[in-house]
């Protein structure tokens, strides 16, 4: 079945926003299979965001990112990955829908309360950088 990787970001967790999101990927039927509250290390945030080094916005991308808790979590279930960037909406919170994450709650392009893994590599590479096997749980549950 497959995982994607999602994490609430430092304003997110600020504004109280994880008991909303995660009641969404609940509601909408996925899986929960890891979670943590954590402080990226920017050593981490460098690599998880390694693809866009060389963009004039990557030191204040890492610099959020590492700016307070976030909740990082592993959720499971049919196409999940396509399904759950649908439900954050676009990246830049002006052209995402309501309805979605971003469109209800995102304010800038910067401070967009939520990412998501957006392709099979991606989510495969992130579950891997942000949790250690023994903290994905595998579990029969009812839809
Ligand atoms: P995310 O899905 O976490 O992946 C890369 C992030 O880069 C993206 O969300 C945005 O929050 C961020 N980003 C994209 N463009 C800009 C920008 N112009 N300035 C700051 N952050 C940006």
């Amino acid at each position: 079945m497959e995982r994607t990787f999602i994490m609430v970001k430092p304003d997110g967790v600020q504004r109280n926003l994880i008991g909303d999101i995660v009641e969404r990927f609940e509601k909408k039927g996925f899986k929960l299979v890891g979670a943590k509250l954590m402080q990226i290390p920017t050593e981490l945030a460098e690599t998880h965001y390694g693809e866009h080094s060389d963009k004039p916005f990557f030191g204040e991308l890492v610099g959020f990112i590492t700016s307070g808790p976030v909740f990082a979590m592993v959720w499971e279930g049919e196409n999940v990955i396509l399904t759950a960037r649908k439900m954050m909406g676009a990246t830049n919170p002006t052209e995402s829908d309501v309805a979605t994450i971003r469109g209800d709650y995102g304010l800038t392009v910067g401070k967009n309360v939520i990412h998501g893994s957006d392709s099979p590599e991606s989510a495969a590479r992130e579950i891997d950088l942000f949790f250690d096997s023994k903290e994905l749980i595998s579990y029969e549950k009812d839809s």
